[in-house]
């Protein structure tokens, strides 16, 4: 059952875009230029950029998150934050394609508009203006949860309690996916360039490259089967965990 949010699929509805929910500190002081400002969205929200800032990966990423959602049908997805390129038009497409639905939720309506217009109409998607700490979302709720470059954002105490809520809503049995960056092998050139510039454009992105999933995921969580691809020397993982059946 839901709770706060109508039942019915559709990515119209205008409360459900613009709830009022406070923009977290962090997002306000370190990411004001990339998410909040207006112009923000226009300037970034183009594929050959954040594929540029991805190191050309983007679409070999957002392929082996949508990979992972290929042929399976009928299943409810939550995506836990907006992300520029086209993640999420394919996601929906693909999800809703197969008869199932998809939650895409965000702390800012700006963002959630933006995807809204990228999607162009299409049925069986929710926009909902939540923050990732406390989803006002049921438990046990999704057969997935994607976290698409969320977590390197994120402060070490808003990550953790974001993957508490992931693993809240997802069913068991069901997934949690996360797509971002990871620690690059030893040998791969980009580790100590890359290093500096995450250390300055992306201060809290660091938690990541020190710490495996195995060590991020809630206490509770550690013994589910978790499965990782690394990408570009490892600079890149996607991490599915699946959570046991009940
Ligand atoms: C997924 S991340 C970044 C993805 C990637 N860098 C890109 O190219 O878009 C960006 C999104 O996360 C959202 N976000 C950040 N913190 C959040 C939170 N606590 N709850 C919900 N959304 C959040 C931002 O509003 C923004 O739309």
């Amino acid at each position: 059952m839901d709770r706060g949010i109508a039942a019915e699929p559709g990515a119209t509805d205008d409360a459900r875009l613009s709830r009022g929910v406070p923009v977290p500190r962090y997002l306000r002081l370190h990411y004001w230029w990339a998410y909040i400002h207006p112009w923000a969205v226009k300037f970034w929200d183009r594929l050959w950029i954040v594929n540029l800032i991805l190191l050309t990966n983007y679409m070999k990423l957002r392929d082996a998150a949508l990979k992972e959602f290929a042929g399976l049908r009928g299943r409810r997805v939550l995506q836990l934050a907006c992300v520029y390129g086209d993640v999420t038009p394919k996601l929906a497409r693909c999800v809703t394609g197969n008869g199932g639905t998809l939650d895409v939720v965000d702390v800012l309506p700006i963002q959630l508009r933006n995807v809204q217009r990228k999607l162009g109409g299409l049925h069986g998607v929710r926009l909902l203006n939540m923050d990732s700490e406390k989803i006002d979302l049921p438990s046990q709720h999704y057969d997935d949860v994607l976290l698409f470059f969320l977590l390197h954002e994120q402060p070490k105490a808003v990550r953790a309690q974001t993957l508490e809520q992931a693993f809240r809503v997802v069913k068991p049995g069901g997934r949690v996916l996360v797509v971002d960056f990871a620690k690059p092998y030893w040998w791969n050139p980009f580790r100590y360039l890359w290093c500096a510039f995450l250390a300055v454009f992306e201060p809290f992105a660091l938690g990541l490259w020190w710490h495996p999933m195995a060590e991020l995921v809630p206490a509770r969580c550690r013994g589910f089967a978790m499965q990782e691809e690394r990408y570009f020397g490892g600079l890149f993982q996607k991490t599915v965990i699946v959570c046991p059946k009940a």
